[in-house]
């Protein structure tokens, strides 16, 4: 572990980086994001809100606050007879780009046969997360990518360059069939995103047609020539991916048109192919993205795509994915926390313009950006993942479950050996990361019924002059009506006690697992690949109506009410 601190001016939690010129290649930065430092005064304040939803009640600005003893009893109280809001299973998507190794070798491999197939292991561990869509084929990736590139014999397709990611020469192996082959295997929806920043209305158009018309068009018969008769009853479909950035550089003003222009031209061809049209949403705290494309194509709009990463450090110093010191455990975790601000400000633009949330906030990209591992090539993105990032990921999957009513959908970038990844692969090789685990710790939440809870005299983790809440939880009742807990403490050194109120649920005890690990920075890797793994969590009871639980530092739980 690095000790010596990061330094704290040149610290930017979640900032997107610079838009590059066009020489430049995109892993200087993020590709054409805008220039997005985070002011540090701003954060202290704006981040207290993020915990346990909206539900604090004993809240102040930490920075009007005294330091808060680290060991108070925290309480909450659930109150399981006022669930309103579904938590859609779609919170829980993936994301797989053409980038790095996320599609050829992470899902699509040579191994073994010598031809290009599908990776079994993989598909079997992603089925045990029941993961509910996957993004595809980018990212930025899909404003450079003519569908028609991957389809039809492999030999005869084109060869590309994917000059955004790495320059690599992209064979085009797996197109359109192999992706859908691959949602199914999982047992996942398609969501693809069409091209508006190289494409056209009419290639988008016909894309879908290819994917959805039952047949008897020249299109839809190409599908049936290609092996694949039935149509594949594709809904989700994003119309460009940061059109303000890599996806076009565009204003607001003229995607909302481009929108509108595109969106048109997809259109049902029975009740099975009726179009979820997601549109380009705002890059981190563009509130006037967001304003605008409501404003102007809204009515045309049934998700807004929303992307915000978590970044410790400026973009050309993001920091080792497993190298780092407390203070960057607490940085990494306070960048989580800020999704609270976002989604909370971008949902309250949206209910001007759709007071009855009938446009979901789909937050299409999200997750821990780190520099790539040593000697790892710098475009494709790979990174390890530790237990801090498995905080990171129960921190934002709470606050989007706490905001089921507006958000509907993310997706995490990215679903294998990219980003913040489920799963790393090394030739035949894979492992499970610690965020894969709390993918699976989560499942229980998926289009079960949020139960709202309040939460007093929240407990802070203190790390200097700055702190932050340490715990996070979701309550959740399913569909059989068993009572989920979901929680974590972030804090590394102190445990909790959490005692919650449970108004409304007639449980006696509580049984679960835990995800925790030796050190902030302990990780799975292809020689220990077992450091990070889930065991049965004793430190729940139930008695007279409330659940006690003592939660260990830097600890994730779930736990079944019974
Ligand atoms: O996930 C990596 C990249 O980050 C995506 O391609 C892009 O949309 C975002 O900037």
């Amino acid at each position: 572990m690095r000790l010596p601190e990061a330094p704290t001016k040149a610290i930017s939690l979640g900032a997107r980086g610079f838009r590059h010129g066009r020489s430049k290649q995109w892993f200087q930065g993020p590709p054409g994001g805008r220039q997005r430092y985070q002011r540090p005064s701003t954060m202290k304040t704006r981040v207290a809100s993020a915990l346990l939803c909206a539900c604090i009640t004993a809240f102040k600005p930490l920075s009007a606050q005294a330091p808060r003893p680290r060991s108070a009893v925290t309480h909450i109280v659930v109150d399981a007879d006022q669930g309103r809001d579904t938590i859609s299973r779609h919170i829980y998507g993936q994301f797989a780009e053409h980038l790095g190794r996320g599609i050829y070798d992470g899902v699509w491999t040579r191994e073994g046969s010598g031809a290009w197939h599908l990776r079994d292991d993989v598909i079997a561990a992603l089925r045990r997360i029941q993961v509910p869509n996957v993004r595809w084929p980018g990212g930025c990736f899909a404003d450079y990518y003519h569908w028609r590139d991957g389809i039809g014999p492999a030999a005869r397709r084109p060869r590309m360059v994917n000059t955004i990611w790495g320059n690599v020469v992209e064979d085009n192996s797996f197109g359109t069939d192999e992706y859908i082959e691959l949602v199914v295997r999982i047992g996942a929806e398609p969501f693809v995103v069409g091209n508006v920043g190289t494409g056209s209305p009419r290639e988008m158009a016909e894309w879908w047609e290819y994917i959805n018309h039952p047949g008897g068009s020249s299109i839809a018969d190409e599908r049936n020539a290609n092996g694949h008769a039935a149509p594949y009853n594709v809904r989700r479909i994003g119309v460009g991916n940061e059109s303000w950035g890599c996806g076009g550089a565009m204003r607001p003003e003229f995607y909302a048109d481009q929108y509108r222009r595109f969106a048109e031209f997809l259109r049902p061809f029975n009740d099975s192919t009726r179009p979820f049209r997601i549109a380009t949403g705002p890059n981190v705290d563009d509130y006037n993205w967001t304003d605008v494309v409501m404003r102007e194509a809204g009515r045309m709009i049934d998700g807004l795509d929303l992307h915000y990463y978590t970044v410790v450090g400026p973009w050309a110093h993001k920091g080792s994915a497993t190298q780092f010191s407390e203070r960057e455990w607490f940085l990494a975790a306070k960048g989580a926390l800020r999704m609270n601000e976002l989604v909370t400000r971008h949902a309250a633009i949206m209910d001007k313009y759709d007071p009855r949330k009938r446009v979901a906030l789909i937050v299409g990209e999200w997750g821990m950006w780190h520099d790539v591992e040593p000697g790892t090539n710098p475009g494709f993105l790979y990174q390890q993942n530790t237990l801090r990032d498995a905080l990171v990921a129960a921190i934002t999957l709470d606050i989007f479950n706490n905001h089921a009513d507006r958000v509907r959908g993310a997706n995490i970038a990215q679903m294998v050996n990219v980003l913040q990844s489920m799963i790393l692969t090394r030739g035949p090789q894979m492992l499970l990361t610690p965020t894969y685990h709390v993918f699976d710790f989560y499942t229980v939440h998926h289009d079960a019924l949020l139960l709202p809870i309040t939460i007093e005299n929240a407990g802070y983790y203190v790390l200097g002059a700055d702190s932050i809440p340490a715990v996070s939880a979701t309550v959740s009742r399913d569909q059989r009506g068993v009572v989920h807990v979901t929680m974590s403490n972030v804090d590394p050194t102190q445990p909790r006690t959490i005692v919650a109120e449970l108004r409304g649920v007639s449980a006696t005890s509580a049984a679960g697992r835990i995800l925790t690990a030796p050190a902030i920075n302990s990780y799975n890797s292809f020689e220990q690949p077992d450091v990070v793994h889930p065991t049965a969590f004793t430190g729940a009871r139930v008695e007279n109506g409330s659940l006690t639980v003592t939660l260990p530092p830097k600890s994730v739980i779930v736990l079944e009410l019974r």
